[in-house]
């Protein structure tokens, strides 16, 4: 949703935050905007747009604090506007404060601090927490051991109901800061005499050693030099530092016209750190060193929930797929916001597994917690080390694929593929899956890099294919079996980077609805990729093309005959079914990138999306 950074040390903050929200951008950029400590006070500066804008309206303003907070905005609550963007400030100007979450309360908030004469000038949440915090601040008094600062935050948080990763400031506590999280992310950076807050290490990797993660309810104090950590019942927390994982060249495009398209690139390497330790010595099997659970608790269980959202659950849907049919087991995939509310009548032994890139997607954790508080055992596949979704879980997979900045997911979803497809390896050989057919497998996987970068060839071709539908806008994506989540995923990426409205169905669903859309100004794209499908597939294709449609298909070697019915075939190489979606994915990402930029999108930062949504 939105990136929060803050500062506190030796050195001018102003481009230490510009620094710092430069690699939490992906996070939303709507609008954005620093605050200072400065010899006379808080200097706020705010802008409307990409953090470009703010840059060039901050110019070349001597702002020497060396303190200060920044933010980048995805709008919840208020209009993108100037009045609207953070960093926030009390009525009386002593807090200054930036924000990420919503303030579920924020109504009955702000009517209660009108009585109390503070009043808010914008439309947000995050000015009422603002002036709520200013309004304990001023009832409380500092004293030795005790203060009034931090105790006034304190007060303000036990008062509101939502979610929030917060840094805030006040000008009668010049040289302290405060930072306290409740369901949306906020790391505490730990330098060379310097701290930092941030909504995810990116924010000052470049800067800090350390690394402490938060848990909700927990506040951060920084004052002279140290920190402490407490929790909103004031209980005393140790701090649990870790060593900042983020290499500079990790989060910068080294060539690349896009974040995505390096991403896209980055695949082989992505996947091969995905597998890296996880196949057996003899090459039959898996295994996982975090799954906190035995072999005996995994051979008991008798159903797979998937909880998670866009892309991520489209991945659960292809693992769906694959685990059933290598292990046996049955799956569901939930929309994460909907098992949460849902209250599904689960079974003793089922497993709950949440899936996600960022591992801070709010819905996907709440509906974690639901399965927990019902004491169902949960596993987390995230890229988010460290993440609240991967602290929280009982145990769980990490995919390694790096960060992933462009705000569509591409490598961490085929890495997810992958860890599935290892996962269903790892639950067919506790069962009925064969020695050999493991082999089989594993080898299958190993393979894939090799494969993947075989496809990234195809890359000046794709590029041509899209050149061709650009001006449409509209697109079907239809595919059958395991194909179909891939169906589902690849109007995903379509839509959210080109803004082409695409829709992705199980091929032969299309005859009973959509195929009404079907016809010249509504062309078809099909994921051919199942050799047992592919004379349904080919029916699919001719119900199209009768309809004056034009036609791209995926197609895998063992399905070319079905190349010559399409206006436009793209070749893969075949390989195990366990396989087959990874490679199905990467044509489709590439499709998606080249109608993006020729639509003039910023297909890193697509209108109205963030990286992480990390409200309800
Ligand atoms: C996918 O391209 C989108 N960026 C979005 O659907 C994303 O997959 C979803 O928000 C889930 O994010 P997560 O994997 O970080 O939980």
């Amino acid at each position: 949703m939105c990136g929060i950074i803050g500062y506190l040390g030796n050195r001018a903050a102003k481009d230490i935050l510009l620094d710092g929200l430069r690699h939490l951008e992906y996070r939303g950029y709507d609008s954005a905007g620093i605050a200072t400590w400065e010899l006379d006070g808080f200097a706020v500066v705010r802008s409307v747009g990409r953090l470009d804008s703010l840059v060039e309206k901050l110019g070349a303003m001597e702002l020497r604090g060396t303190s200060g907070i920044g933010h980048t905005r995805w709008a919840t609550h208020g209009r993108v506007s100037e009045e609207n963007a953070h960093p926030h400030r009390s009525c009386d100007g002593k807090v200054v404060i930036v924000h990420n979450g919503v303030v579920e309360n924020f109504l009955a908030l702000a009517a209660f601090l009108k009585e109390k004469g503070y009043f808010s000038s914008s439309e947000t949440d995050s000015e009422v927490l603002a002036n709520l915090i200013a309004y304990h601040c001023a009832k409380e008094v500092d004293q030795r051991g005790h203060s009034a600062f931090l105790e006034g935050v304190r007060k303000a948080l036990l008062h509101v109901r939502g979610a929030y990763g917060i840094a805030v400031m006040h000008g009668d506590f010049p040289g302290e800061m405060v930072g306290a999280r409740n369901s949306s992310p906020l790391v505490l950076g730990v330098g060379d005499g310097e701290f930092f807050f941030a909504s995810d290490t990116a924010g000052f990797a470049s800067h800090a050693k350390d690394a402490v993660f938060l848990n909700d309810g927990e506040l951060v104090h920084l004052r002279g030099g140290d920190f402490s950590i407490c929790t909103l019942s004031r209980e005393k927390v140790e701090a649990a530092r870790r060593a900042v994982e983020w290499h500079e060249a990790l989060v910068e495009k080294n060539g690349y016209e896009h974040f995505m398209l390096k991403e896209i690139f980055e695949q082989p390497i992505a996947l091969e750190n995905a597998m890296r330790g996880h196949f057996s010595v003899d090459g039959s099997n898996t295994h996982f060193g975090g799954l906190q659970m035995s072999p005996m608790e995994l051979r008991q269980v008798d159903r797979i929930i998937f909880c998670a959202c866009g892309s991520a659950r489209c991945a659960c849907l292809a693992a769906e797929y694959l685990i059933e049919r290598i292990a046996r087991v049955p799956v569901e995939v939930e929309y994460a916001s909907e098992f949460r509310y849902r209250n599904a009548p689960l079974d003793r032994n089922t497993l709950v597994i949440a899936v996600s890139q960022s591992g801070e997607t709010i819905d996907t954790l709440a509906a974690m917690r639901e399965a927990r508080r019902k004491g169902f055992r949960v596993l987390a596949i995230t890229n988010g080390v460290g993440s609240s979704i991967a602290r929280e879980a009982d145990g769980g997979i990490y995919q390694h694929a790096g960060p992933e900045i462009g705000v569509a997911a591409t490598k961490s979803f085929t890495s997810q593929l992958c860890i599935a497809a290892m996962v269903a390896i790892y639950l067919g050989r506790l069962r009925d899956l064969s020695c050999e057919d493991g082999v089989e497998m594993v080898d299958a996987l190993r393979q894939v890099p090799k494969n993947v970068e075989e496809i990234l060839r195809l890359d000046g071709e794709i590029r041509s294919i899209a050149e061709e539908y650009a001006n449409y806008e509209n697109m079907l994506f239809l595919g059958r079996q395991s194909m179909f989540p891939l169906a589902i995923e690849g109007a995903l990426k379509l839509k959210e980077i080109s803004y082409v409205h695409a829709e992705g169905y199980a091929a032969a669903e299309m005859k009973h609805g959509p195929i009404a859309l079907i016809g010249e100004n509504c062309p078809a794209f099909f994921l051919a990729c199942d050799g047992r499908m592919l004379e349904k597939i080919q029916s699919n294709i001719q119900e199209v093309r009768a309809r004056g449609a034009r036609t791209i298909a995926v197609i895998s070697e063992n399905c070319s005959a079905a190349a010559s019915m399409v206006d436009r075939a793209i070749v893969i190489p075949q390989t195990h079914f366990i396989a087959q979606p990874i490679l199905a994915a990467i044509p489709m990402q590439l499709f998606a990138y080249h109608m993006g930029v020729l639509r003039g999108c910023d297909v890193d930062r697509p209108r109205n999306l963030a990286k992480s949504v990390t409200v309800e």
